[in-house]
């Protein structure tokens, strides 16, 4: 294969055939060709895309660059979840144990936060003594006793998705839908399951800008599961605030057992039950999405989901104790009230910009061997449609950095306010799913 005749061929917009992507693939794993020759093509991808044939013959040549996890020995439906990455997502945390409560397995792998994301992974080893190594026998045993386990990416799986994403992210070749979409579900297919459920984020806080940019990569995603013989769906949900209050791996991991508890934000315990209807409706637990909610609502209200929670902390090594009091969990050295200079209702907030400042403040990693301070981060008072009085608290901002004068007045910029009320959107906007009969994409507004 030449390589210059294949970026040659993309950059004038015609498509690579399956041979070409494969020899591509494998030919890139095996240190066969240079990065500068690969990020050449990527972008061309990136700037003239890929047809759906070629979209899925990328995904599978990923696929196949590493192993791909057997969980046959699981009993029951195995549901994964993933977030396309976005500001104070908790999500895994709290939505795994509550499905998990009322019979769906999950099995899964999450990654480590870098840049304005957070990951699941730093989140977990914020417990003391969490452990996100397990054996393959140990994950699928968990899985099977207590219906859940999360454990961090393996480096076997998905060989030629580490080689290319740490290109693209030194290339200005992440955001295109073709190298997300192959990304993405490249990782979801190796991991296994029988059905995945994709939260594609959208807004001022996310890879995506636009719900329609949200929409299409889902649709991409949805078919290429299709393609798998996987039932995927997606939901499109708003990124245009921080989710929840907490910003911060400590502070996300109270705010997640406060949700189990029963005392979640209004706007995460939505998406919890949201992202569970749908897993108890693909692991064929409910049989509509009304039944599906009503138990979700009860598992919480019954302490079951909190219960799996807790098994899940000690069956991998974490000290529950910290669990049952949040208050032992240690606190960060410096903590300042931020207070508005403003008054009137929310009505922009820069999620990316707060996602950013939480970085700085030590909550998450700039380069990937950059180490984090667990207890860093951002606590928000106020969200979008908040009405708020000059001097109101706005947020409080945990670090061990003792100068941070530039990050709270950054901190205050993150808000605009309006003088007339504002509607506040609702997280989850739409579901995306295929249906095999008619062959089409339905798409639900919630
Ligand atoms: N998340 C991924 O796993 N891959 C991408 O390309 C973007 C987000």
């Amino acid at each position: 294969m030449n390589m210059v005749e294949l970026i040659e061929k993309k950059k004038n917009k015609q498509a690579l055939t399956k041979e070409e992507i494969d020899q591509w693939i494998d030919d890139y794993c095996h240190d066969l060709i240079p990065d500068y020759q690969v990020s050449s093509l990527l972008m061309a991808i990136v700037l003239n895309g890929m047809n759906d044939e070629e979209i899925f013959n990328l995904t599978d040549a990923m696929l196949h660059s590493g192993k791909i996890l057997d969980l046959s020995k699981i009993i029951g439906v195995k549901c994964d979840k993933h977030s396309t990455g976005g500001v104070g997502d908790k999500t895994s945390l709290a939505l795994c144990p509550m499905v998990a409560s009322l019979g769906v397995k999950v099995a899964k792998m999450s990654g480590r936060g870098l840049g304005f994301t957070g990951g699941t992974i730093d989140k977990l080893e914020s417990i003391p003594g969490m452990r996100v190594v397990l054996t393959p026998e140990q994950f699928i045993n968990n899985v099977n006793e207590i219906g859940m386990a999360i454990i961090g990416q393996s480096d076997e799986l998905v060989v030629a998705d580490k080689k290319l994403y740490a290109l693209r992210d030194v290339t200005g070749t992440v955001d295109s839908i073709p190298l997300i979409a192959s990304s993405i579900m490249s990782k979801k297919l190796a991991a296994g399951s029988d059905c995945i459920l994709l939260d594609v984020k959208y807004g001022n806080g996310a890879f995506m800008h636009t719900k329609e940019a949200a929409i299409r990569l889902a649709e991409t995603m949805v078919r290429i599961g299709e393609r798998f013989d996987k039932d995927v769906r997606a939901e499109i949900t708003s990124m245009n605030q921080p989710l929840g209050y907490a910003i911060g791996n400590i502070l996300e991991v109270k705010e997640a057992v406060n949700t189990l508890r029963g005392n979640g934000p209004k706007d995460f315990v939505d998406l919890c039950l949201s992202s569970g209807a749908t897993m108890l409706l693909q692991a064929r637990i409910s049989k509509t999405r009304e039944e599906a909610i009503e138990k979700l609502k009860e598992t919480i209200a019954n302490g079951k989901a909190l219960a799996t929670f807790r098994q899940f902390v000690i069956a991998q090594g974490g000290d529950v104790s910290y669990i049952d009091d949040l208050d032992k969990f240690p606190q960060a050295m410096y903590i300042h009230e931020v207070k508005s200079l403003k008054s009137g209702y929310i009505s922009h907030i820069d999620t990316m910009g707060l996602g950013m400042i939480s970085m700085q403040l030590g909550a998450g990693r700039e380069k990937k061997s950059d180490l984090i301070d667990p207890t860093a981060g951002i606590v928000l008072s106020k969200k979008l449609g908040d009405k708020v009085a000059k001097g109101d608290v706005l947020l409080t901002i945990y670090t061990e950095h003792p100068n941070t004068s530039e990050l709270i007045s950054e901190s205050l910029n993150a808000f605009d306010f309006s003088n007339d009320e504002v509607t506040v959107p609702k997280v989850v906007e739409a579901l995306v799913s295929y249906d095999r009969n008619t062959k089409e994409f339905i798409i639900t507004e919630e």
